[in-house]
């Protein structure tokens, strides 16, 4: 199959009209949104998701999330708003926000994998939003990568993954959040966030007074334990390279990074290191690449998935990365580092 690229500019139809033609006919297109792009098919149809888990090589028992583009779309995916999840969704949507809802039995197994709940998001992204309403369709879809990669957060990276496997392509440039949405169970009597994003823990708590953390947020899963959030017990944002996380003092992160390329590259190792701006100038490794200054974290979220990506592009064989306060934006960053460092973090005060 061949896979078409096109640019959505706006004003501009033609692009969008192609792509909800094929999405009404059962077939997938990616298109983008302000976290990453999304692999999208149509969201009542189980033939059609079962092609999203082909394409991406996803473990099936990994449910979808379903986007919608008028709230007027919830009713025939979701049978209940719990009073939490209505306050949520005044506040955040349209935007990086996915809730989970009890599901009504329109949804299809093959999106939710069997569960009696379904996540559902309203992204704020023009192109999505033109895309779900063109199809007049609640579209399923995960992040378009391949399973276990990074996700792409611009269209040449969905083209790297998937090129071959999907019709099409919609290119709306990259995307500003460049971290997927977070995730909140909202069906009990606490919101539970599932997954950090830039809809931060400390911004939920403002509104609701209180929200917990599912705990294999941090990598603290007791044994025997699984994540209430299928999708975070899998391998992850994994580069080629084997990721380690240095987090300390200024002075100790930096030695630490620089003692351990030294090494490394004694052994014939190719280094990358991803620093922040202030300390990028501090590194003698292969490839050093800024994240964006340290108390911009909406800069480090947006470009963090982009240079894990060059990493493998320049062929390193260890990445080091600094670490974050997990506070703010800083939680989903620290998450998404965890996953890609296989759960890693070397501390160093
Ligand atoms: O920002 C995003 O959320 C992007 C864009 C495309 O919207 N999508 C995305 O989808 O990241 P995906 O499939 O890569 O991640 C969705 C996560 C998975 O970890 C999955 O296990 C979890 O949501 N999930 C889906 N349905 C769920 C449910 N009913 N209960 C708990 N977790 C659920
Ligand atoms: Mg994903």
């Amino acid at each position: 199959m061949k896979t078409d690229v096109c640019r959505v500019l706006p004003g501009q139809a033609e692009a969008l009209e192609k792509a909800a033609k094929i999405l009404q006919e059962g077939g997938l297109v990616a298109f983008p949104t302000e976290t990453v792009y999304g692999l999208g098919a149509n969201g009542l149809s189980g033939d059609a998701c079962k092609k999203i888990y082909e394409a991406k090589g996803r473990p099936s028992d990994n449910p979808l999330i379903l986007h919608i583009a008028d709230l007027a779309q919830l009713p025939q995916i979701v049978c209940q708003v719990p009073p939490k999840a209505k306050q949520l969704m005044e506040a955040f949507w349209p935007g990086p926000m996915t809730l989970i809802l009890p599901k009504t039995a329109l949804v299809p197994d093959t999106v939710t994998g069997g569960l009696t709940t379904v996540g559902v998001r309203f992204p704020s992204h023009p192109v999505a939003q033109a895309l779900i309403r063109a199809a007049n369709l609640p579209i399923a879809a995960p992040s378009a990568n391949l399973s276990g990669r990074p996700s792409p957060t611009e269209a040449a990276h969905v083209l790297h993954d998937l090129n071959g496997k999907i019709p099409l392509i919609l290119d709306g440039g990259p995307c500003e959040v460049g971290l997927e949405s977070t995730i909140i169970d909202a069906t009990g009597p606490e919101a539970v966030i599932l997954r950090p994003g830039a809809i931060t823990k400390e911004m939920i708590e403002a509104l609701l007074g209180r929200a917990e953390v599912d705990p294999a947020v941090m990598g603290q899963m007791a044994p025997g334990m699984t994540p209430r959030a299928p999708g975070m017990k899998y391998t992850h944002y994994a580069p080629k390279a084997n990721v380690t996380v240095v987090r300390g003092s200024r002075e100790k992160v930096i030695d630490t990074i620089n003692a351990r390329t030294a090494c490394d590259r004694a052994c014939g190792k190719k280094v990358a290191v991803l620093a922040t701006e202030e300390n990028r100038q501090n590194y003698q490794a292969d490839n050093v690449f800024s994240l964006g200054r340290q108390e911009d974290l909406c800069q480090v979220g947006a470009s963090l998935f982009l240079l894990l990506r060059r990493c493998d592009e320049v062929g390193a064989d260890q990445v080091y990365a600094e670490g974050f306060l997990e506070q703010g934006e800083g939680l989903a960053i620290m998450n998404r580092l965890r996953k890609a460092a296989g759960g890693e973090i070397l501390e160093v005060d």
